[in-house]
């Protein structure tokens, strides 16, 4: 696999390919298109889908400005018209209206189901749905790694309480659906502030506060409001 991870302030994105074929995948553009642009024409690759695991509401997805020069298609959940209608009603949340707004205008070529594969050559990456952070979010699968978007973060969890969050939904994708996954899988968030590039799912299912104890549903809702510093202008990030 040829494969890039970038970090812009602690924003995680990825490029995936083939190294037989070089068609590839974009997942969680942000910031900037020219580095993704570079590292493709420098391995040559051919971009077929450009994803967003979900509808971030810390900064704008690059999506289709870069699916439009590489002539790839932009995906995301099926969920997503039900998280941009929620995000419709948010007319003041320190700033995040605003990011949330101009993250429902960007086109969606493709609404994936669960279990749906996207397919780059000799490469598939299958969509894991795993709302909690959001109403929309998913997980992508492909071969020894699981893209976690901002449902699992290395060392806890994304936060729940923005614009489609649920803690009961989070505990349900965490416990119900990635606890069950190999402990082998390596783990690639949309977000990490610590400087971390990767980790593994074993290694979170030990260390991650948010899977390392069995909670019910109440506890773990408990758990992640003392978890998470209360939403202000300065903190509306995954984590
Ligand atoms: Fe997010």
């Amino acid at each position: 696999m040829i494969f890039r991870q970038f970090n812009f302030d602690g924003c995680l994105s990825y490029v995936a390919a083939c190294s037989n074929e070089l068609a590839g995948i974009i997942i969680d553009p942000s910031h900037e298109t020219e580095p993704y642009f570079r590292f493709v024409k420098e391995e040559k690759l051919k971009i077929l889908y450009v994803v967003d695991t979900h509808t971030h509401v810390d900064h704008i997805s690059l999506a289709p400005e870069l699916a439009d020069v590489l002539g790839a298609k932009t995906v995301m959940y099926k969920n997503t018209p039900i998280q941009r209608k929620i995000g419709e009603d948010i007319k003041d949340l320190f700033g995040i209206e605003k990011i949330i707004a101009e993250n429902a205008a960007k086109r969606v070529d493709i609404l994936i189901n669960e279990g749906d594969e996207l397919k780059t050559g000799g490469l598939v990456f299958r969509a894991v749905s795993t709302p909690g952070h959001t109403r929309d979010s998913m997980c992508l699968i492909s071969h020894d790694r699981i893209f976690t978007g901002d449902t699992l973060l290395i060392g806890q969890c994304g936060r729940t309480d923005l614009p489609g969050g649920s803690s009961k939904h989070m505990h349900n994708s965490l416990f119900g659906k990635l606890m069950s996954l190999s402990n082998d899988l390596i783990v690639y968030p949309a977000h990490d502030y610590q400087g971390n590039i990767n980790s593994s799912l074993g290694y979170e299912k030990i260390h991650n506060v948010c899977l390392n104890t069995k909670r019910t549903v109440e506890e773990f809702d408990k758990f992640l409001l003392n978890l998470f510093p209360p939403l202000d202008a300065g903190n509306c990030n995954a984590g």
